[in-house]
């Protein structure tokens, strides 16, 4: 059992779907608390619908980035969290938290990442046309979706794709490895050496096949 504190911008979906997998007993945490950096984050709306204690930080009140993230680390610790989970957070994780929870940091990304960082990963994947995307991930340093990656999942993109048809198709496939993710940090099974972040007790072909389902061709 771990004590997850969640980041969020906007929607929550995944958030949504990390609460849903504890609700329904597949994941042993206990979300402790939502933080937002925006007062209108719909996630919000999730966090009040299942009891989370949630709160709200304007970055307008701090004189520094650096003392922004310094406050966020102390509220995830005074709420005991053992791991962050950025589900949709729209800002560069400042130093002072990485360094307050180093490989303790979550991120998912819609891309398979090193390809389409940033902002706007399915637009880029459809603008370079290629056949295969998906999503990552990872845990988070100090760049920009440059930490080590935890597990990805392939997603087809098609040619008559729109960003928001393959938006949808890649969210589908987060909101299930992002969970899992999780289990795996809770179950002890995430090893970090350098870069590579190993999976104990799953062979890894098994698990890419696990991950990775046969290639979809609908949605
Ligand atoms: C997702 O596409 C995620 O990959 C990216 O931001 C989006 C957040 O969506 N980091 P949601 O707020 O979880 O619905």
């Amino acid at each position: 059992m771990i004590n997850l504190g969640v980041l969020a911008s906007g929607r929550g979906s995944n958030f949504q779907a990390i609460i849903d997998e504890i609700e329904q007993g597949k994941l042993k945490a206990s979300i402790r608390i939502l933080i937002t950096d925006r007062p209108d984050a719909y996630a919000i709306e999730r966090a009040k619908k299942h009891n989370i204690k949630h709160i709200y930080m304007n970055t307008k009140e701090f004189s520094s980035k650096d003392s922004y993230f310094e406050a966020i680390a102390e509220n995830l610790f005074n709420e005991k969290v053992d791991l962050v989970i950025l589900a949709g957070f729209m800002r560069i994780v400042g130093k002072p938290l990485i360094d307050a929870y180093p490989m303790k940091i979550m991120n998912i990304h819609p891309a398979l990442l090193p390809s389409f960082t940033g902002l706007h990963g399915q637009k880029k994947a459809l603008q370079y046309a290629v056949k295969i995307t998906g999503c990552t991930v990872h845990f988070v340093d100090e760049g920009m979706d440059t930490g080590p990656v935890i597990i990805q999942s392939a997603v087809c993109a098609f040619h008559d794709d729109t960003e928001e048809t393959l938006s949808n198709r890649i969210l589908k496939m987060e909101h299930k490895i992002y969970p899992e993710a999780i289990r795996l940090f809770e179950q002890g099974r995430l090893e970090v050496q350098g870069r590579t972040v190993m999976i104990k007790d799953i062979p890894s072909r098994d698990y890419d096949y696990l991950i990775n389902p046969p290639i979809q061709l609908t949605d």
